[in-house]
Order: structure tokens, then C-alpha cells, then sequence
């Protein structure tokens, strides 16, 4: 597709945004689907600015990364449910002029997990108590799951299982042997840490569904100790192919081709080695 004047323009605002792999996945999707848009990366150090650079610029929509996701939420002129309960945007949509804000981590999380089994009634155990994990843990409070909520820092696990109804559970304490579903949300083993566990697996067994959102490497070692023991698993390309698909949907109405994302997605991070 040519760059010509009737160009519509999207990007990711965020800081840093140098490896981003979101302008190569939905370059890739706007391409397939035929339309005459270009994502680019901005590192955006005034999350006010940017937003009103989207309504100057009549830009059709935006990804907002870390650390704008809060920010960017009293700027825009309304801001979907989700979002709001879990204070955190990370999609601009400018609808003929009003920017609408949603966070599509969360369905993203969702059809990740939902693509192997039903979350509803399931038992799910989650690592981490950042903001992904609050996307995650509120995702699957809203399916119906029962959710324990380890974390290092046990402050900040206790304020995120108690707001979400969930329970907390010390790191070291978490029994893995009746949990159906078990969610990394925390960074451990993304290069360089390549080693690291988040938590000691001696109680997983083959029962547990094991998704990890780090991508960098694709094969953690949580998910690599969790197919030793017969473990179906997702990787971290799930949740990050599928939130991006929900983008696509909000900005064009469209069926997002998430297959091509995620090839494209796996393509660069090979090309990186
Ligand atoms: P994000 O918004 O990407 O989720 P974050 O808000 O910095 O990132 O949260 C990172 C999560 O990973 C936290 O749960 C953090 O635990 P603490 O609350 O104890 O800081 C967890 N985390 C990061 N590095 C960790 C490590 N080396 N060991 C255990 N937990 C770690």
C-alpha cells in the first residue's frame, strides 16, 4: 500500500518504544487488510501533548505503552468500562473527532486462555501484581475464575487480590497441584534473566495450563519446566498478538488477520535472535 495523502496515520505512544514490535504487526495488518494507514512508534515524553497531537493531526488511533497508560486517561473524551475499573488505556480510538479510550490487554489475556478451555469456575493462579497482571486478574474475575494472587512484594499482592476479589498467597506457599490455570505476570526470565523461575514448580502437574507473558525469550524456563511435566502452555506472543488484534478491531471494524500478526511478531524476534 502506498503512502499518499488520504494516508491515515496510527502509532504507539510510549517511552522507551525503540524495540517495539507493534508498528511491524499492524503495518502487517493493515497491509493484508487492504487499507491506506501506517503505524509508527513515538517516544512520548508528555502523554497531554500526544493526545492532542492525535486530535491535530486527525490521527485514527493510537496504542499507549508504559508509562502513559494511566496518564492519557483525563486527556481523552471518554473512557470505556474496562479501562476505567482497572485505570489503565492502552487504545485511542478518535472517533470523527472524539478519542475514545479502551484496554484491550484485557480481552487480549481472555482469548489467550479462552483458546484452550473455559475460564468459568477454574482456578487460576497468577504471579505479579503490575499492570499486566491487574489486566489479567481483572479479565478473569469478569470469566468467572476463582484467582489467587502471588507476588515478592506482598503489599502490592494483597491491594491487587483485594480489589479484584481474589486471594493472596505468598510466593513461596503457592500449592500448584489443584490449580487449572497458571499466569506469569511479572517479567521473570525476559532476557537477560533467562534462567529465572518466578516460583518453584515442584507441585505443578500436568492438570495446569501454564501462560507466560514474557515473549523474550518464547520458550521461558516456567513454560519449558511446564511441558517437562506434560503441561499445555501459552506463550507470551498470545496475549501480545491478541491485544494488538482487538486494536485492529476498535480501529476499523474489521476482522483482525491474527494469524499474520503473530508470524510476523515470531519473524521479528528470530530476526533478532
Ligand atoms: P507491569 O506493569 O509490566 O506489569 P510492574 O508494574 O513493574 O510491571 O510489575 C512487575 C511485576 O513483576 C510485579 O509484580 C513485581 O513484583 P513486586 O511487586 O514485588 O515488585 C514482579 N517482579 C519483577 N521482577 C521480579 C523478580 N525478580 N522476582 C519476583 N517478582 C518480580
Amino acid at each position: 500500500m502506498a503512502i499518499d495523502a488520504k494516508t491515515t496515520l496510527y502509532g504507539v505512544f510510549g517511552n522507551p518504544v525503540a524495540h517495539s514490535l507493534s508498528p511491524a504487526m499492524h503495518n502487517a495488518a493493515f497491509g493484508t487488510a487492504g487499507l491506506n494507514a501506517v503505524y509508527l512508534a513515538f517516544g512520548v515524553t508528555d502523554a497531554k501533548g500526544a493526545v492532542a497531537a492525535m486530535r491535530s493531526l486527525s490521527m485514527g488511533g493510537a496504542s499507549v505503552t508504559i508509562p502513559h497508560k494511566s496518564a492519557v486517561m483525563d486527556h481523552l473524551d471518554g473512557v470505556d468500562d474496562t479501562a476505567r475499573a482497572i485505570g489503565a488505556v492502552n487504545t485511542i480510538v478518535n472517533r470523527e473527532g472524539t478519542l475514545l479510550g479502551y484496554n484491550s490487554d484485557v480481552d487480549g489475556a481472555m482469548r489467550a486462555l479462552e483458546e484452550k478451555g473455559t475460564i468459568m469456575g477454574k482456578k487460576v493462579a497468577m504471579i505479579g501484581a503490575g499492570g499486566a497482571a491487574r489486566a489479567i486478574g481483572y479479565g478473569v474475575r469478569q470469566k468467572g475464575g476463582t484467582l489467587v494472587i502471588a507476588n515478592r512484594s506482598a503489599s502490592k499482592g494483597e491491594a491487587l487480590a483485594q480489589e479484584l476479589g481474589a486471594v493472596f498467597c505468598p510466593l513461596p506457599e503457592l500449592d500448584l497441584s489443584d490449580v487449572d490455570i497458571l499466569v506469569n505476570a511479572t517479567s521473570v526470565g525476559m532476557v537477560p534473566n533467562t534462567g529465572e523461575l518466578p516460583l518453584s514448580v515442584s507441585s505443578l502437574t500436568a492438570r495446569t495450563l501454564v501462560m507466560d507473558i514474557v515473549y523474550n525469550p518464547l520458550a521461558t524456563a516456567l513454560l519449558v519446566a511446564a511441558r517437562a511435566k506434560g503441561c499445555p502452555t501459552v506463550d507470551g506472543t498470545a496475549m501480545f498478538v491478541y491485544q494488538a488484534a482487538r486494536q485492529f478491531e476498535l480501529w476499523t471494524g474489521l476482522a483482525a488477520p491474527a494469524e499474520l500478526m503473530r508470524r510476523t511478531v515470531l519473524g521479528a524476534l528470530k530476526a533478532r535472535g
